[in-house]
């Protein structure tokens, strides 16, 4: 029995659907600290010019398949020609995004197990359970895997709830939520003695590492990873979409609203190291570095937190329920990919799909925990700095070369016949053949030398 097809119900879902897979960890964490370590500004100056070079016409290209096709992101791109050759190559691709976005995942629902594990601790200690604290707060086997069990937990009841009901539904909550504990946050830390000097070490750029080659990969895989492409995720969301709804300006909110929020987080987190610092805590390596990555929100970040007093506890427990929040609307665009698949191809309804991927997944992420050394940035290196921009190459080429011409712009322009006295709509389709497939691939190339 085939069941009939989710859709959301309306612009604003589609959107915090989409702009709740986009933000994520990415953003809260993983801009900020780049930016941090690479010239303040003068990372954000390249980051927002790729985003929207290259990132928005990508993202484009996801959006109008999937809602030229109206499937997951196998069938879809094997269904974008009659000829043997490219519905294999469609096929073939559409598997590498599938698997990319299971080894995401499944190294994201491990960070944010961590991420719900310091929500947890603070709430203990306030609760009276110091013991329960210090456990959720160390690093064992046992806490990670049940941390990250319960993070996969929560993905799965939502994907199995389907597109109305359990993304859209649960995105309209969170993304709200998530941006007023974000400005909460930020007016606090900016009212803290040390603060200003974070928000010019931010905002004044260091030119002269702008052309640092990279600088510019690593911006060009922190915009694919923060717009969430080359998996699939935005092709099944774009999926969902009604035709009524004007696919250029859908793709342009949800690039801005990545971009906005990324942006504002730096607020938060540079003028936070810079106040940790003011207050005694390190804040470089040996080295002179200043401590990114996870450094920085595992040390930093809660010596900051600690040092605040009473207060502290709270500020750690606001902190964490936004980085536990953003990887949850991430993950379940994560998860959605191969219950898409399972449930179009294989017919499985959705609540078995759900868990059924979901518990593969978490399989996976136990693998990971356990050969954390080995495993851990191999995942994350193969699926975000190769995988993902490569796949968003071949998206362009199945929207630019294999979707015929007058379907393509049949499907960018449906129910929205002014779109086609737009830029964009002479610049784009051309754009996506040719110029953007190549750009990625420099960059890419650039950076090998
Ligand atoms: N965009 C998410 C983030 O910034 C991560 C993500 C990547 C989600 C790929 C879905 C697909 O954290």
């Amino acid at each position: 029995m085939t069941q009939p097809r989710g859709q959301f119900s309306s612009k604003i879902g589609f959107l915090l659907a989409a702009a709740g897979s986009a933000v994520g960890l990415g953003n809260i964490w993983g801009f900020p600290t780049q930016a941090a370590s690479n010239g303040g500004a003068a990372f954000l100056l390249v980051y927002l010019l790729l985003a929207f070079l290259l990132a928005y016409p990508a993202l484009m290209a996801e959006l109008t398949i999937g809602r030229y096709a109206r499937a997951n992101v196998v069938t879809a791109l094997e269904g974008l020609s009659n000829r043997p050759l490219a519905r294999r190559a469609g096929f073939i691709t559409g598997l590498c995004a599938l698997g990319v976005a299971v080894v995401i995942l499944s190294f994201y629902a491990i960070v944010a197990g961590w991420m719900l594990a310091e929500f947890l601790a603070p709430a203990a200690r306030q609760l009276g359970q110091a013991g329960s604290s210090e456990w959720l707060a160390g690093g064992s086997f046992g806490r990670n895997a049940l941390m990250c069990a319960g993070m996969s937990m929560l993905t799965i009841v939502i994907i199995a709830q389907g597109v109305e009901k359990g993304i859209e539904a649960w995105s309209t909550r969170l993304m709200p939520l998530l941006f007023a504990i974000l400005l909460g946050l930020i007016v606090y830390v900016l009212l803290q003695p040390g603060s200003k000097a974070g928000l010019s070490a931010y905002l004044i750029p260091d030119l002269s590492r702008i052309t640092d080659p990279a600088l510019i990969l690593s911006a060009m895989g922190q915009a694919f990873f923060s717009l969430s492409l080359g998996v699939g995720t935005m092709l099944i969301y774009g999926s969902y979409l009604r035709d009524s709804d004007n696919l250029p300006q859908m793709g342009a909110s949800v690039t801005l609203l990545d971009t906005g929020f990324a942006f504002t987080a730096g607020l938060l987190i540079l003028p936070a190291i810079y106040v940790a610092q003011h207050q005694g805590v390190t804040v470089y390596t040996p080295e002179g570095d200043l401590i990114a990555g996870p450094g920085l929100i595992f040390q930093v970040l809660p010596a900051l937190f600690a040092s605040m007093g009473s207060a502290g506890d709270w500020l750690a427990l606001a902190f964490f329920a936004l980085m536990s929040i953003a990887a949850l609307t991430s993950a379940i665009s994560l998860l959605e990919v191969p219950v898409s698949v399972s449930v179009e191809r294989w017919q499985l309804a959705r609540p078995l799909a759900a868990w059924l991927c979901g518990g593969g997944i978490f399989a996976l992420s136990l693998l990971i925990i356990w050969q954390f050394e080995t495993l851990f940035e191999l995942a994350i290196t193969l699926s975000t700095v190769y995988g993902q921009p490569l796949l968003g190459v071949a998206l362009c080429v199945f929207a630019g070369w294999v979707l015929q011409r007058n379907h393509l712009l049949g499907e960018l322009s449906k129910g929205h016949p002014e779109i086609e006295a737009t830029l964009f709509w002479k610049v784009w389709p051309f754009y996506v053949r040719l110029i953007c497939p190549a750009l990625i691939i420099l960059t890419f190339l650039q950076s090998l030398r």
